[in-house]
């Protein structure tokens, strides 16, 4: 006889508040992992609740609860509030650190990414996206993620940190584990791999500096004293931008073109405005809304009530985005694809103190890619067979594997 055993909920849980959901599992036949939080409305989940599952932790799923949490860093912490829990936790500069100590690297990553400093790296991006795409266009097929959404941010990285592109791959395998392995040593030994390659980079950059974010960071100074920022935090600094500016982007692009490949009146609505930056703009921030790919945690810092509920110190908190992002409290027809859509306040790049950094650059991406890849490929769908057990859950969702399929090109 096989029995299952989970860990009973912490005494302070009220049994009306528990329900069973493990967002890493994504049940046979779900195609769209995004679906797995949206049944929970359909269920009609109580708005806070509590999973006994990944170590126990609550689920905010009003827009107005999550975004509480996302602002207020004094009740919910950044710091070692992973989910599951692994202990201890790289302290990512400047994530899983909260204010004011978040400040300090804040500061020194955020003038890389502004608009302005993201306009300087146009070229490039676009290089990159023609090069990726005229490699497979004349084919007539490809694996939309490892040929084209997973290389071009990863591919990206490597060349703002100034590390070779051979380890492009090697990346990419890295990445995967980071975001989706839930095999406590496996993580463990990951995380290593990635403090090991960043300590090879920072000695390299001390011998050859650069004109590139690893040597920026390097020798990144306290504003105050002058003095060199701490060797580690540096480390964890290099340790973020890597795993925040990957995954996140290769499976916002993921779903994007999903959507597009489906749908011949959005291709053909984007094709008519390639070259109108506003619409295109107002509609990419539409596609952010409601592809929406991270689900952000927090840890409660000390006992409290919050919203009547008991909560206590070191409880967990995961903050899915796709629900804040459709709650019909905040947008009109939620559900609905408007990529003309006037007031769109989602939260998919976060809101407060943590808000992305990159999130200027991920949209440049993002617009960079659309518009080259349908001035190329202006039709296209998806293959008729999807792998088996392809979409995953977890802090970043998204798809293993999107075959598509065209019948005709114009030429580059
Ligand atoms: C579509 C792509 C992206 C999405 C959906 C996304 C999402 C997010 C979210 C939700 C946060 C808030 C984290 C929190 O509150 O705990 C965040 C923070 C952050 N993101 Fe992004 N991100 C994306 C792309 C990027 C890129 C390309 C970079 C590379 C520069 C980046 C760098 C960062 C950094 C450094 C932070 C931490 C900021 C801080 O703690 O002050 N992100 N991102």
């Amino acid at each position: 006889m096989t029995t299952s055993w989970l860990p009973g909920p912490p005494t302070h849980v009220p049994r009306e508040l528990i329900v069973d959901f493990d967002f890493f599992a994504i049940p046979e036949g779900v195609e769209d992992p995004a679906e797995i939080w949206h049944g929970l409305v359909r269920k009609g989940v109580p708005d806070i609740f509590f999973t006994p599952r990944n170590g126990g932790h609550w689920v905010f799923m009003d827009y107005e609860d999550i975004i509480e949490a996302y602002r207020d860093h004094e009740r919910f912490s950044t710091h070692q509030a992973v989910v599951p829990p692994i202990e201890p936790f790289p302290d990512m500069q400047p994530q899983g650190v909260d204010p004011p100590q978040h400040n300090v690297f804040r500061r020194l990553l955020a003038p890389l990414f502004t608009p302005i400093a993201v306009r300087g790296m146009v070229d490039e991006l676009e290089s990159r996206t023609r090069g990726l795409i005229d490699k497979f266009a004349d084919k007539g097929q490809c694996d939309f993620i490892k040929d084209f959404a997973a290389r071009l941010p990863t591919g990206t990285f490597l060349h703002l940190m100034g590390l070779p592109e051979e380890r492009l791959d090697e990346f990419l395998v890295i990445s995967d584990i980071f975001f989706r392995s839930t095999d406590e040593a496996e993580r463990k030994a990951n995380s290593e791999r990635i403090y090991a390659i960043l300590n090879n980079m920072f000695d390299e950059k001390a011998k050859n500096p650069g004109q590139d974010i690893a040597t920026h960071i390097l020798q990144g100074r306290d504003e105050v004293t002058g003095e060199l920022l701490p060797y580690q935090d540096k480390l964890d600094c290099a340790f973020l931008l890597f795993v925040a500016g990957l995954d996140t982007v290769t499976n916002t692009m993921a779903y994007v073109w999903r959507y597009l490949a489906t749908t011949p009146e959005a291709r053909h609505y984007l094709r008519e405005r390639l070259d109108d930056p506003d619409a295109l703009l107002r509609a990419v921030e539409e596609l952010l809304r409601i592809n929406s790919v991270s689900n952000l945690f927090r840890r409660v810092v000390h006992d409290m009530e919050f919203k009547g509920v008991t909560m206590k110190r070191n409880d967990r908190v995961i903050m899915p985005n796709t629900i804040a992002n459709r709650d019909p409290d905040v947008f009109e027809n939620p559900n609905m694809i408007d990529l003309e859509r006037k007031v769109n306040r989602h939260v998919t790049f976060g809101v407060g103190p943590h808000r992305c950094i990159g999130s200027h650059l991920a949209k440049r991406e993002l617009m960079i890619a659309i518009d080259y890849w349908l001035r190329r490929i202006p039709e296209f769908e998806l293959a008729d067979e999807m792998p088996e057990h392809n979409a995953f859950g977890g802090t970043v969702m998204g798809f293993q594997s999107l075959p598509m399929v065209w019948k005709s090109t114009v030429p580059a």
